[in-house]
């Protein structure tokens, strides 16, 4: 039983903990107050049907505080941060002061715990790390959950991978011991576990979400072309998921790709790619810019300036409580300057959005939109089939 401190209690810190407080002595360090009250009282922070449950009913070695201790912190065998690690646009770079923060703060302690960075990072970032702070361990598992689900994607992992120094043969051994607390948690057998040098690790994080926005970009552009050409689009995107090496899954078209982690990492990626040659990477971020002003420029052709334009929820999945960069905010960006908005979200309460009014009622939302926007289809909306525009042909994310 192995004593492990959590950073940051949201999607990523909040699943992990969970996962390892099953089997090990968890203590959660949450900035965010609310979310530490709610912790205390089993309630999850998140939407999360299996962090509700766990929290609910089974027996968790977890502890939840806004502030570590210096005994916790020389208690501690491994560290896990997982902070945000947002873009910040005008380094045109993530902004990790969180994580550096932490690291800086551990360092002083002269912690002697192994650190596992499960934050997105940019390439290159933790070598920084190490010469800024020499004789600590840090190492990098990248995280692969998808939100509203991150506890399941813990419990049934599609790979574990750790990063560490290769150099290091000591580090090897610290790196598996951290993979087998993960694999000891989950439910599913025969995890494929990947431990490989750090940089690889880091790489591995980065090109697959710029794979997988890259392939919802690819399947919008198809229907880019089929609405255009007035084509059907399921049929084509159909025959063409046929071919298995196609694969018949996530090829749903929608607004564009959004959500907290695609637009950053695709940005980064981008960012990291200065001075090697390419146009892939690069084009993947312009093509979901290009993809939200061809769905903007679709919907003013269909609405005259008097039309009220309705937007319904600002999430981009149906199953999520989280409207974090949905591709949708670009889209009434464009649509505000000449048509009036209306958007219906009850989830979030707390948002206010230049040259747009929030509807909280949905009969009368349903009555004074014209057309109405929606990224994911929802049967609330089916007695108004005739006035929603929508880019969900296959009725899932
Ligand atoms: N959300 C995802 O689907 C996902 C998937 C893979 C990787 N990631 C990456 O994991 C990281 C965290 O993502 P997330 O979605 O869990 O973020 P989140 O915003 O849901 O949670 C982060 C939490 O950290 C807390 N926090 C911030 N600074 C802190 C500090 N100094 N000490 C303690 N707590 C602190 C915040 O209050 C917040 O609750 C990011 O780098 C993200 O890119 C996210």
């Amino acid at each position: 039983m192995k004593n492990i401190i959590v950073f940051g209690l949201g999607y990523v810190g909040l699943s992990n903990a969970i996962l390892l407080a099953q089997k090990n002595n968890v203590i959660g360090i949450e900035i965010n107050s609310d979310k530490v009250e709610l912790l205390n009282k089993k309630i999850s922070p998140i939407k999360d049907d299996k962090i509700t449950e766990f929290l609910k009913n089974k027996k968790l070695n977890f502890c939840i505080k806004v502030l570590e201790s210096k005994e916790d912190i020389k208690n501690a065998d491994y560290i896990i941060i997982a902070t945000p690690t947002n873009f910040d646009e005008n380094k045109n770079y993530f902004d990790t002061s969180s994580v550096d923060n932490i690291i800086e703060k551990l360092f002083n302690l002269k912690a002697k715990a192994n650190i596992i960075i499960k934050s997105t990072i940019p390439l290159g970032y933790i070598k920084k790390l190490r010469k800024r702070f020499p004789g600590i361990t840090i190492l990098f598992s990248p995280e692969f959950l998808r939100e509203g689900r991150a506890l399941e994607d813990n419990l049934y992992p599609s790979r574990i991978i750790v990063g560490y120094d290769i150099n290091n043969k000591d580090e090897y051994i610290k790196a598996s011991e951290f993979a087998n607390l993960l694999r000891q948690g989950a439910l599913k057998q025969d995890i494929s576990i990947l431990i490989m040098n750090i940089e690889e690790a880091e790489s591995v994080k980065l090109f697959s979400n710029t794979y997988l926005a890259m392939r919802v970009a690819y399947f919008n552009e198809v229907d880019d072309y089929a609405i255009k050409h007035n084509l059907n689009t399921k049929d084509i995107i159909k025959g063409m998921c046929a071919d298995p090496r196609i694969g018949d899954f996530y090829n749903n078209p929608s607004f564009g790709y959004g959500g907290y982690c695609f637009p950053k990492d695709t940005k980064q990626l981008k960012a990291n790619y200065s001075g090697v040659p390419n146009s892939l990477i690069d084009s993947i971020v312009e093509s979901n810019m290009i993809r939200k002003e061809f769905i903007a420029k679709t919907i003013l052709e269909k609405t005259v300036s008097s039309d009220i334009v309705g937007i319904y929820r600002l999430l981009m999945k149906s199953n999520s409580d989280n409207c974090r960069s949905s591709a949708i905010y670009d889209i009434i960006k464009i649509l505000a300057k000449e048509r009036k908005i209306i958007i219906f979200e009850p989830n979030i309460l707390e948002i206010s959005i230049e040259n747009c009014e929030f509807e909280t009622n949905l009969e009368k939302f349903k009555k004074r939109s014209d057309i109405i926007l929606v990224n994911r289809c929802d049967e609330k909306l089916s007695d108004v089939q005739e006035k929603v525009f929508t880019r969900d042909i296959f009725g899932r994310d």
